[in-house]
């Protein structure tokens, strides 16, 4: 299928790695101009030479206000950097919260703001917001993480329905347990809820699949996937929408 984007400007937050990365892979390949933002310089390097096709780098914290003015305009907006980390509900300080709140909510705020007026000026766009199934529904290893992933649908859907009368198509993505190095890497979410539980990290990753009715966790080319239609000229109809990519896991269609 072609996706009908060829030579559109696709900026994607947190396109170094895992399901940001597959992302900017799935763009390319349909014709897009991709620019990668994340922090750490090497690593936007080493993942942008791995992509064929026309690929800048941007190395920004999208914490920072002063980021949108330096990502500049786009026809394509993926807000997908987040993270998360395995945290007891009685042991999140402040700090943590008010981290989580800055990067799910205000990052993608500040970002939407800045380019969809633009977009909305030459009547095409399409911005997919990167949620998770813990937005969805109350997830205890992060309680920050899943308030704050449940505040981005909001926000998302929010900008949906202002911009949906002006060819901007906003829409989220909400993945459920990812094979990306979020969960899978050294000190990741199976290493920090196998510490926390007392358990090994091969049996802490066999009670996370045991949730999810599929029987396994997603791939980041499946996300990617998903992700990818959603910024597609074929995606015309879908606007507000948020789409679970997690397996089953969410048992409604919230
Ligand atoms: N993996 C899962 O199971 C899962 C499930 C549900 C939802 N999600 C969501 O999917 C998205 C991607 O997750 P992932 O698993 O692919 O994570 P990942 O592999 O850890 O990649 C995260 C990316 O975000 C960047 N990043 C993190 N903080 C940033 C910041 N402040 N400013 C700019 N870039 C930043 C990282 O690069 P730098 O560190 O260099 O900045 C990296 O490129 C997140 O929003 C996550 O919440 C993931």
């Amino acid at each position: 299928m072609d996706h009908g984007i060829q030579g559109r400007t696709a900026d994607e937050t947190g396109a170094s790695s895992g399901i940001g990365l597959a992302t900017e892979h799935a763009l390319a390949a349909e014709g897009a101009r991709v620019v990668m933002v994340a922090r750490n310089t090497d690593r936007l390097h080493v993942a942008a030479a791995a992509i064929d096709g026309d690929v800048s780098t941007l190395a920004a914290d999208v914490t920072d206000p002063r980021t949108p003015d330096r990502i500049g305009s786009a026809d394509i907006l993926v807000n997908n950097a987040g993270t998360s980390a395995a945290r007891p509900l009685e042991d999140l300080t402040d700090d943590e919260w008010q981290a989580q709140w800055d990067l799910h909510v205000m990052a993608p705020l500040r970002l939407m703001r800045a380019l969809a007026p633009a977009m909305a000026e030459r009547g095409w766009g399409r911005i997919v917001n990167v949620g998770s199934s813990s937005g969805k529904r109350a997830s205890r290893t992060n309680s920050a993480y899943s308030v704050t992933k449940a505040a981005q649908h909001m926000l998302s859907r929010v900008f949906a329905e202002e911009y949906v009368t002006r060819g901007v198509l906003v829409n989220t993505v909400a993945p459920g347990p990812t094979e990306s190095g979020l969960w899978t890497a050294e000190g990741g979410l199976a290493d920090q809820t196998a510490e926390l539980r007392g358990v090994s990290r091969e049996d802490a990753l066999q009670a996370a699949r045991d949730k999810i009715p599929l029987g396994r966790f997603g791939t980041e080319e499946e996300v990617a996937a998903v992700i990818a239609f959603l910024c597609s000229e074929r995606a015309s109809d879908v606007v507000g929408a948020n789409w679970s990519v997690d397996g089953g896991t969410v048992p409604l269609p919230l």
